[in-house]
């Protein structure tokens, strides 16, 4: 587990995400505002849809194509709890955006 740089604090405007390659691994990285950020692994488990395109609501990510949610604390979905997205540590250093990844 490493903090790798994903993006400058002003490439995702604020409540949208955005697709990643961040060395190798893709992620989907979530402005949330205030200097906050998330990162999730990029697909939905439920029939793979693109989560990046998918939107915040409150501490949950909410896939475009069904409205699955899952939270952004655990990974969880909170419609079908059989069902599990990666979750990321993220910090801001700077302007920078860095990722913990596996
Ligand atoms: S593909 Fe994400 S909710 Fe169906």
């Amino acid at each position: 587990m490493a903090f790798v740089r994903a993006a400058s604090t002003n490439d995702i405007p604020a409540g949208h995400g955005a697709l990643l390659d961040v060395k190798g691994v893709m992620v989907a990285l979530f402005n949330a505002g205030a200097g906050r950020f998330h990162a999730t692994s990029p697909l939905c488990p439920h029939e793979d849809g693109p989560l990046a395109e998918g939107w915040l609501e409150g501490d949950a990510v909410v896939c475009p194509w069904h409205g699955f949610d899952f939270d952004l604390a655990n990974g969880r979905c909170r419609v079908d709890e059989g069902l599990t997205i990666a979750v990321y540590a993220v910090r801001v250093v700077g302007d920078d955006v860095e990722i913990d990844l596996p």
